[in-house]
Formats: structure tokens, C-alpha cells, sequence
């Protein structure tokens, strides 16, 4: 799925809303059915709409749930999925990394939170298993890379533009270096290249993606120059 520049702007303007947004019942944001008899295998649909913005609303149910596994044994596989169309999990909600958040609200808890719950991810003796389709950027990338699986369908679309930005990718670079390598890995982040569907092994053994440059052909454009003009000081 290709986003228009007007789809683009509308994602833009919704991500200001949810600043203005209620901190409203949170429970909604994760729906939760059993896969098996035993309900050892649970199904987990991310739905905050339009974009699952990881805002304080997902944080928060995110923090209740995933607080819900520590002590229990019947949970042992966490499927993670979403609703949303073309979104598996997009970025931080922004605002919480700004001094200008709403009065009485404490942000930094809130990143806090955020950062127990992708740690959570990798503690829980729980399997997670993301089936990811759509945009998984950001902080939705930061989740998907700490789960114990990943199967990406054909809308699958993996990035981290914020890195070229100048904005920290928390908490994944590890293990995307484990999962793809250094040099993928330093592409990913500093290329701002989005990866789409992986291609079949080549006969050398090698993987290759498919890195979707268009739409971000400028900033990585901008990037590139910005690199050979430091390298070449
Ligand atoms: C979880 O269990 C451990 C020991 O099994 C106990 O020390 C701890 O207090 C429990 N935590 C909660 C939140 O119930
Ligand atoms: C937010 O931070 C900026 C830059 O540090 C500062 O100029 C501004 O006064 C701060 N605003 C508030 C409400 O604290
Ligand atoms: C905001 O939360 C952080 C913990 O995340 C805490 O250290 C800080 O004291 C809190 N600030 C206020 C004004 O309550």
C-alpha cells in the first residue's frame, strides 16, 4: 500500500489530534480472543485507529496486559495483530516527547511506561508472535523487533524514518542487528528505507528486501549528501 500525499496529511493532522483526545477507557484498544480450547494461545488485535498511534491510551492498555502475564501460567503464546487497514503499529505519539503535552498530564511517566512495556516483551515467559500486515514504523517497529516471531504478509511495510531524523530508535537496534545484520541494519536506520516482503533465499545463501526508497527518496536523498559531506571533512 502506497499513501497518498493526502492520506499522508490526514495521518499528519489525526497524530495532532490525539493530543487533544481524552485519555479515554483504554480497554478498547486491545481485543483479546482465545486461538485454542485451552486458551494457552491468545490472540492480541492492536485497534487505535486510524494508525495505532502509540499514544497514552495504547500505552497504557499495553502496560495493563502485558502486566497481566507476569504472574499467570495459562498464557503462553501472544499472537499480536491489528485491524487497523494498513497499519500494524506506527510511531510514538510525539507529543510525549514535547514540553507541551496537556496540563496534568506527566509524559515522561509515560514514556517510562512505554519503555517497561518493550522490555516486558523480551522478560515475559511468553512467546510473542507478530502477523504483521501494513506499516510497522517507529515504536511499532520497536515492539515487532522484540517479539519472539514476526510473519509479514504482503502489505507488510517495515521503517524507522525517525532515526534519519535525528530521533533515537529506542530499544532496537540490537536486536535488529541480530535479526538482519550490521549492514542492513545501518541502511534500515540511517537510509530511512523502508523494507517490504523479504525475496526467497538467492544461491549464495544471501536475503535480499526490497527496499521501498520512493517515498522517502528525498529525505534519504538529503541524508546521503549530509553523510558524504561529513565523511568527506
Ligand atoms: C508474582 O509472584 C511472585 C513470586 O511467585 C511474587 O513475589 C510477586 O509478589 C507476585 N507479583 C504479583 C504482582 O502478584
Ligand atoms: C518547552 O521547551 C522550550 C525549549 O526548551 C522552552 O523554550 C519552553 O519555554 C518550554 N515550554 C514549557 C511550557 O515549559
Ligand atoms: C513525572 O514522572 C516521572 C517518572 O516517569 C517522575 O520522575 C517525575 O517526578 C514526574 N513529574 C511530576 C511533575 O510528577
Amino acid at each position: 500500500m502506497r499513501l497518498s500525499q493526502f492520506q499522508k496529511a490526514a495521518v499528519a493532522l489525526s497524530t495532532l489530534f490525539v493530543l487533544f483526545a481524552d485519555v479515554a477507557n483504554s480497554t478498547d484498544l486491545l481485543k483479546q480472543s482465545c486461538i485454542n480450547e485451552a486458551c494457552s494461545a491468545v490472540r492480541l488485535t492492536i485497534h487505535n485507529p486510524p494508525v495505532n498511534l502509540f499514544d497514552i491510551n495504547l500505552i497504557t492498555s499495553l502496560d495493563t496486559y502485558l502486566n497481566s502475564l507476569k504472574n499467570q501460567t495459562q498464557t503462553k503464546v501472544v499472537v499480536v495483530s491489528s485491524d487497523v487497514p494498513g497499519f500494524f503499529g506506527a510511531h510514538l505519539d510525539l507529543n510525549l516527547l514535547s514540553n507541551v503535552t496537556r496540563p496534568g498530564i506527566n509524559a515522561s511517566q509515560y514514556v517510562d511506561t512505554y519503555s517497561s512495556n518493550i522490555d516486558l516483551l523480551l522478560d515475559l515467559p511468553v512467546i510473542f508472535i507478530g502477523e504483521i500486515n501494513g506499516r510497522t514504523w517507529g515504536a511499532g517497529n520497536e515492539n515487532a523487533v522484540r517479539y519472539d516471531m514476526r510473519f509479514a504478509g504482503p502489505d507488510a511495510i517495515f521503517g524507522a524514518p525517525e532515526a534519519a531524523g535525528g530521533l533515537l530508535h529506542y530499544g532496537e537496534t540490537r536486536q535488529l542487528v541480530q535479526l538482519i545484520g550490521p549492514g542492513l541494519a545501518t541502511e534500515f536506520l540511517l537510509g530511512a528505507t523502508e523494507i517490504t516482503q523479504r525475496k526467497p533465499r538467492g544461491s549464495d545463501g544471501s536475503t535480499q528486501h526490497t527496499p521501498r526508497r520512493k517515498s522517502y527518496e528525498s529525505t534519504s536523498r538529503t541524508l546521503r549528501s549530509a553523510l558524504r559531506e561529513h565523511m568527506s571533512r
